[in-house]
């Protein structure tokens, strides 16, 4: 479906986004497997976080979604309650569900086929393949290294995986796994991903460590098997990487100044913030709070006349997502930006070097993928044209704050791809707008 963004006056008003969707997806997972009902309030009901409900379901867990007040509660079965599934379990668009799940198949002594969409079915499985079958699965991928994967668990024994990535997706897979193995777990990460998984499963009883590894700027993980776990209440924090849509939008609108309430800014996760301040945008950190290890903060953003900086290195990890949109802003600060060390984005729901630098290109932004990155010459007027978002609900919602202060008027195809991960995005944009 199209979407059609125009620019507008100034933002203002006070906002909450929907729940974190990393948070979300590991609130089921981990409930899946622990005893007791888990209830996670402010749960992201997205179609990326019913992928992952789905695929519990079809495992024998129910699951009780009131989607009213946005609260789920999974009827946990402890960590050998899952049943053989009679089909196919379907993660749909969602990285999160396939590679997670993976790690709990894999300590399973049934076996099952884990699928997705199209976007899914060309996303790189290798990374979570290697080290499952190091730890003693068998991982089949029926597609040249993606999904399907047939997975038949059992008997694992720990391992000590060194990641080539620093992906929170492989680390948790692994982690998930050393539930179910032998011996202790060790990943290690060339820098900090997300550690959410490390956060609530200590606060699940699962006996988790994590610490500095020996090469610059590496960390590692470690998880010893077996402790039952049980379940929790998890208050799923504002998403961060939502948030970054309207934080970008207030920037680069004159006279905007908006409050988005409650937003998770674990520091593995709020590397934009730190990119923005490098910007010159003005965004203020208030009433900060935490749970279960997670803090949150509201924001204040006002308008700012932004800069060009370089963004890369141990920083990268913790803004991956909002890339796409952090270019937008480049694209409307003076001055050129540079942003390396992100050849990870090219294995997202799109190819997001590419798509960004098509999209934005055609918008008349000049804006030149790299290899692991983009060049961005800034302060270019950017104007109205059609351009899809290729069905990446990151790029759709980049491109609606592209459009808040283009000349004419954006039309994005596809711009329901928001449904992955915001589905109220468009009706959210516009009550700031008003
Ligand atoms: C996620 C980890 C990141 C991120 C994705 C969600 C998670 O992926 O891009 O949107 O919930 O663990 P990688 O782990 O592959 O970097």
């Amino acid at each position: 479906m199209d979407q059609i963004v125009k620019a507008s006056g100034p933002l203002r008003g006070e906002i909450q986004v929907p729940g974190d969707k990393s948070i979300s997806h590991r609130a089921v997972l981990f409930g899946a497997i622990s005893e007791g009902n888990t209830e996670a309030s402010q749960f992201l009901m997205s179609a990326d976080c019913l992928s992952t409900i789905s695929c519990f379901e079809k495992m024998g867990i129910p699951i009780s979604v009131d989607r009213e007040h946005d609260t789920v509660t999974v009827h946990g079965k402890g960590l050998h309650g899952l049943k053989a599934p009679e089909e196919v379990l379907d993660s749909g668009n969602s990285g999160t569900t396939t590679r997670l799940l993976a790690g709990i198949l894999a300590g399973q002594s049934f076996s099952s086929i884990l699928d997705g969409d199209d976007s899914l079915r060309s996303r790189p499985m290798k990374r979570i393949i290697q080290p499952l079958t190091a730890m003693g699965a068998s991982v089949q991928s029926l597609n040249q290294g993606s999904v399907p994967l047939r997975i038949e668990g059992g008997n694992l024994h720990g391992i000590h995986y060194e990641s080539p990535v620093a992906s929170a997706q492989v680390k948790s897979c692994v982690l998930l796994a050393g539930l179910y193995a032998e011996g202790e777990t060790t990943v290690s990460e060339p820098a900090l991903s997300r550690n959410h998984s490390e956060l609530m499963l200590s606060g699940f009883g699962a006996e988790v460590s994590s610490r500095r590894g020996e090469k610059p700027g590496s960390f590692e993980a470690s998880i010893k098997p077996g402790p039952r776990l049980r379940g929790q209440k998890v208050l799923v924090p504002g998403d961060i990487s939502s948030a970054a849509y309207f934080i970008a939008a207030a920037l680069i609108t004159p006279g905007s100044e908006i409050l988005i309430r409650q937003v998770g800014i674990n520091p593995t996760r709020a590397g934009i913030l730190k990119a923005v301040s490098a910007m010159g945008g003005d965004i203020s950190i208030l009433n900060q709070t935490s749970q279960g290890g997670e803090c949150s903060a509201d924001l204040l953003v006002r308008s700012s006349s932004l800069h060009g900086t370089t963004i890369e290195g141990e920083l990268i990890p913790a803004l991956i997502d909002e890339l796409p949109v952090i270019a937008v802003l480049a694209a409307y600060a003076e001055g050129e930006t540079i942003i390396r060390d992100a050849q990870e984005l090219r294995v997202k729901e799109s190819d997001r070097i590419a798509v960004t630098e098509k999209v934005l290109s055609a918008m008349g932004a000049d804006i030149q993928g790299t290899e692991d990155g983009f060049l961005i010459h800034g302060g270019k007027a950017l104007h109205g044209a059609r351009v899809s978002s290729h069905q990446d609900h990151r790029i759709a919602m980049s491109l609606a704050v592209a459009a808040q202060n283009a000349e004419g008027e954006v039309i994005i195809e596809d711009g329901d791809a928001v449904r992955i991960s915001y589905p109220d995005f468009f009706r959210d944009l516009e009550k700031l707008r008003r």
